[in-house]
């Protein structure tokens, strides 16, 4: 579902709930005429005490006499405190509850959250709240299937903004929230559902003008000599596929290149992972669901940019196939590698994907996404993306996209002595970096394949699936990077135009 934007009275449009936004201490002053029409029901609460409009507060009320069945009284907490985030939390609190009620359209008013002054953000406040109601909406209904969960399935049919605001980014906001349902549907999909094929199948069903999606099939990878990505995919059944995509909506400028993690699962290799760290792993393609996600948003909205995505798609399996702990492989730049624990198995396929599209394509700049390392959360918790690259300006871009989006990134040092971390006895380099600086030391093994290209890498290990809810997040994928690098996108195009 997409949310519109009506310039229509909310005692005008007809809806199942009608929301109605609070700062606090909460007062009549805003909505003493739609009070009128409903018996100064609103005022009573009010008078009440019940009511105090304190953050994530919720009054619901069933009216009559008037085009909507529901109010929603929503509490925002202080003005002076009001954030985006809290706008964003605030929609999803409100578009919930509708839901819990079986509404099936739902209106807001934004007269109390209609003044661009008070968040600090690139669009108005309405916009924030819109973008937290729509991204809580999301479940992961496929396999669903007995009666008492159908009848919790209700979902909502229309969400209707009532604005004046002419030039509300609205489908801005509908692309980011589709392409991260997307991304999350992908990353959701139980592992034999989403294999390195499924994948591909995916990639090209994403079409558009100005987009070629091209998918190398292993021997064309053993061509190139991507022995690393390989070596992961010996142990599976599953045919590897190198996932390519071109989007050229931006003349001659040189590509931004997004490489995207995509191991459809990860077992850990003959390094097997125990049980209960295997059990989340169908989330280890959430770079490459991300990475798609972006060229479905970016080709749906024809923008003038140069994009190259890869995915170097593959399962992380154990078999009498697969890659043993001691073996030596050589990557596509030429650099040997002493695989010494095969459940450091995304480094070894991202090197070869970064590599092959900076011979390829020599990019401008290169940014990775991927759930690298389960010390990003051991760092950091759930509460944000590590970063690292070569490059502080490129970092300073994804930065401030970040705080633009809320999908918090927090840069981690590459000094120069993690290079002796990674020393290995036989090749030029192994693939783990011992138990200390894991987050580091893998972005380290991947500084080492990049050379001068500006680079950054985003270890999404901790937030690209959660164990436990966020205010707009349900358990599960959240597609983190996704509105991340499309705000980056949206900055880099902002800043061509005024300049
Ligand atoms: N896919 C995992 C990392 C991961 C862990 C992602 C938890 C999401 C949640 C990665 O391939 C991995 O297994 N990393 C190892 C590296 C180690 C063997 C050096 C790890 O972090 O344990
Ligand atoms: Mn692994
Ligand atoms: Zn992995």
């Amino acid at each position: 579902m997409e949310i519109k934007i009506k310039d229509a009275g909310e005692t005008e449009y007809k809806s199942d709930c009608l929301v109605l936004p609070f700062f606090e201490p909460a007062g009549m002053e805003l909505y003493g005429d739609i009070d009128g029409k409903i018996d100064g029901l609103i005022q009573k609460v009010i008078h009440s005490g019940e009511f105090k409009a304190k953050e994530g507060q919720i009054v619901l009320l069933y009216v009559t006499g008037v085009v909507f069945d529901r109010v929603l009284l929503l509490g925002l907490g202080k003005k002076t405190d009001i954030t985006a985030e809290k706008l964003r939390r605030a929609g999803a609190k409100a578009f919930l509850r509708a839901r819990e009620s079986k509404t099936e359209t739902v209106t807001v008013s934004v007269r109390a959250i209609s003044e661009t002054f008070i968040v600090q953000g690139v669009f108005s406040p309405s916009y924030y709240f819109a973008e937290g109601a729509m991204l809580s909406l999301y479940r992961y209904l496929k396999y669903k299937k007995s009666d008492e969960d159908k009848q919790d399935e209700k979902e909502l049919k229309e969400a209707v903004l009532l604005s004046k605001e002419v030039d509300f980014p609205i489908q801005w906001l509908n692309v980011n929230v589709s392409a991260s349902t997307f991304a999350r549907d992908l990353v959701n999909s139980p592992s034999k559902d989403m294999t390195p094929s499924t994948l591909a199948e995916v990639a090209k069903s994403i079409t558009g003008k100005n987009l070629k999606v091209k998918i190398l099939e292993q021997k064309e990878s053993e061509k190139e000599g991507m022995w690393s990505y390989l070596a992961v995919a010996k142990g599976s059944t599953e045919p590897p596929k190198f996932i390519l995509l071109e989007y050229s909506g931006g003349g001659k400028s040189k590509p931004l290149a997004i490489v995207g993690k995509a191991i459809t699962f990860d077992s850990g290799g003959l390094s097997l992972k125990p049980a209960d760290s295997m059990e989340d792993m169908k989330q280890d393609m959430a770079g490459g669901a991300a990475t798609l996600a972006i060229f479905k948003a970016v080709s749906s909205l024809k923008l003038p940019v140069n994009l190259i995505g890869v995915l170097p798609a593959t399962e992380n399996m154990p078999s009498g196939h697969a890659i043993r702990p001691g073996d030596v492989v050589t990557a596509i730049t030429g650099k040997t590698i002493e695989i010494l624990n095969t459940d450091a198995e995304g480094r070894l396929a991202l090197v070869d994907a970064i590599g092959y599209v900076i011979k390829h394509y020599k990019p401008e700049a290169v940014i990775d996404m991927a759930t690298l390392t389960g010390a990003c959360s051991i760092a950091l918790g759930n509460e944000a993306v590590a970063m690292m690259g070569n490059d502080d300006k490129l970092m300073d871009e994804v930065r401030e996209a970040a705080g633009e989006t809320f999908e918090r990134v927090w840069q981690m040092p590459l000094y120069e002595e993690f290079k002796e971390y990674l020393k290995s006895e036989v090749a030029d380099i192994k693939n783990i970096g011992g138990r200390t600086g894991g987050l580091i030391t893998a972005a380290y093994f991947i500084k080492e394949f990049v050379g001068d290209t500006p680079w950054v890498h985003l270890d999404i290990a901790s937030t690209a699936f959660l164990a436990k809810p966020k205010p707009y997040f349900v358990k599960g994928a959240t597609a983190v990077g996704v509105r991340l690098l499309l705000e980056l996108i949206r900055k880099r195009l902002e800043k061509a135009k005024k300049a």
